[in-house]
């Protein structure tokens, strides 16, 4: 037999206030049974801890210039570009004024690596992935709802409100770096 839907009764034609309680402290239930359930399933995952802690290591030296590889970092996505001299140069020079976010180049990149640009790849909007070589700015463009990023990975235009995220990083040496 198929579930019937369930059914409301009141004693009268409107809720009395006490229904009204009743189905209230119902879902104050249902949301507490989901806050001392979350505890208890996040300790029964084994890795949880390492994954927190996990850091990479990356080769630099096979990325060409002008181009982008996209790697994983504790299961989100990484843009590593290899910046030309043109993208540099242009993202230095972009007054702050023009930002919605507003970060210098230097802040974007590490002193004496300004050709690396490392930043989670995922749109500060909804968190798309947006695409590379793209958009009014020639940096990235995220289709979703149309937000551009410039060469320093900063957003310039569409909904998204902040610059792509940074990760942490450092390099170990001028062709490897370590992520997290
Ligand atoms: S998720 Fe990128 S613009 Fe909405």
């Amino acid at each position: 037999m198929a579930d019937q839907p369930t059914q409301v009764q009141h004693d009268g034609p409107t809720p009395s206030r006490r229904d009204f309680i009743y189905v209230a402290s119902g879902a104050v239930g249902a949301v507490g049974v989901a806050l001392v359930a979350w505890p208890l399933i996040d300790q029964l995952n084994p890795d949880a801890s390492v994954k927190a802690l996990a850091s990479i290591e990356f080769d630099l030296s096979g990325i060409e210039e002008g181009q982008t590889l996209t790697i994983m970092w504790r299961g989100l996505p990484v843009f590593v570009r290899h910046r030309t001299a043109d993208n540099i140069t242009v993202a230095q020079n972009t007054p702050l004024t023009d930002l919605k976010d507003p970060e210098p180049d230097s802040a974007r990149v590490k002193e004496g690596h300004e050709q690396w640009l490392i930043m989670i790849a995922n749109c500060t909007h909804l968190g798309c992935i947006p695409v590379g070589d793209a958009g009014d700015f020639g940096g990235w463009f995220c289709p979703c709802h149309g937000s551009h990023y410039d060469t320093a990975g900063r957003v310039r235009k569409g909904p998204a409100p902040k610059n792509l995220v940074l990760p942490p990083y450092d390099f170990v040496s001028d062709t490897l770096v370590q992520i997290g």
